[in-house]
C-alpha cells in the first residue's frame, strides 16, 4: 500500500518505519524538506529497506491510497490547507491529539480533519505513547495490544485494520467517526494520568470482571 504521511515527527517515524517494514511505500512531509528528507533516510535505514521519500504537504496527501495526519494540532489548519483537494473521498488516518491541556471535547480533531479534507476519517493510534508504536511487536504481559478505530467508512476501516495488523496489534471496532471525541478524550484523560506517574491500566477491570451488561 502507498501510505501518504502529513507530519516527520515521532508518530511519522515510528508507524511509517513500521509500515515499510511490512512492505508498504511511505511518503513524509514537513515544513522543512531537508529535514523530512533526512527523516525519511533514517526510516529507511531503521527499517533496512528502502520505503520512504519525502514531499512537500501535497505531495504526501496525493502519494496514496491512504493518508495519515501526524501533526501537532497548532498546524493542522495551515497543513491540511496546503493540501488542497487530495485527500477528498481519501481514506485518512488520524492520530492527532490536542494535549491533555488543551483538549476540547466541544472541538474534536477528527470532525476538524474530516471537515477540513472531506477525507474518510478514521481515528486510530491516538492513546499511546510513540515509543509504544515502535515495539516489535506491541505486546503487554502476553497480550497484543488492541488498538480502537473510530470511522464511517467501509473501506478506510478495511485499510486501517489491516494498518494494525501489520504492527502485530489487534485493531478494535471503536464505532462512527461521531465516537472519536470519546477516543480523544480518552487520550487526555489517561496522558494526564501518566503524566501524574499513575498506572492509568489499572483503572480498568478486564473483560470477565466488567460486570453483567455483555449480550447473551
Ligand atoms: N508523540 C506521541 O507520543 C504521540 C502519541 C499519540 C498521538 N500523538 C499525536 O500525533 C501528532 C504528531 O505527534 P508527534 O509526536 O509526531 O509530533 P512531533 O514529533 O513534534 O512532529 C510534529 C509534526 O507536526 C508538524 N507541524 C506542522 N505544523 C506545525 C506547527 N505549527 N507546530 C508544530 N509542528 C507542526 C511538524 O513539522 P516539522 O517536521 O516541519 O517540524 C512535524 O512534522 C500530534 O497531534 C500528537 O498529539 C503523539
Amino acid at each position: 500500500m502507498k501510505i501518504g504521511i502529513l507530519g516527520a515527527g515521532g508518530m511519522a517515524d515510528a508507524l511509517g518505519t513500521q509500515w515499510i517494514r511490512a512492505g508498504h511505500e511511505v511518503m513524509v512531509s514537513g515544513r522543512d524538506p531537508v529535514r523530512a528528507r533526512s527523516r525519511a533516510e533514517s526510516m529507511n535505514a531503521q527499517a533496512g529497506v528502502p520505503g520512504a521519500r519525502a514531499g512537500s504537504w501535497a505531495e504526501a496527501a496525493g502519494f496514496g491510497e491512504v493518508a495519515m495526519v501526524g501533526v501537532r494540532a497548532e498546524g493542522l489548519a495551515d497543513v491540511l490547507g496546503a493540501t488542497g483537494t487530495a485527500l477528498r473521498g481519501k481514506p485518512l488516518i488520524d492520530v492527532t491529539n490536542a494535549g491533555p491541556d488543551r483538549h476540547d471535547p466541544a472541538r474534536p480533531l477528527a470532525r476538524l480533519i474530516a471537515d477540513l479534507t472531506g477525507g474518510h476519517v478514521v481515528k486510530a493510534f491516538n492513546l499511546c505513547h510513540v515509543d509504544v508504536w515502535r515495539m516489535r511487536p506491541p505486546v503487554f504481559a502476553g497480550r497484543p495490544l488492541a488498538v480502537p478505530l473510530c470511522g464511517d467508512d467501509a473501506t478506510a476501516l478495511g485499510l486501517v485494520r489491516e494498518l494494525v495488523r501489520d504492527l502485530g496489534c489487534t485493531p478494535l471496532d471503536g464505532g462512527g467517526l461521531d465516537r472519536a471525541a470519546q477516543l480523544e478524550a480518552t487520550a487526555a484523560f489517561v496522558i494526564g494520568l501518566w503524566f501524574g506517574g499513575a498506572d492509568a491500566q489499572a483503572i480498568l477491570p478486564p473483560l470477565a470482571g466488567s460486570g453483567a451488561h455483555l449480550p447473551s
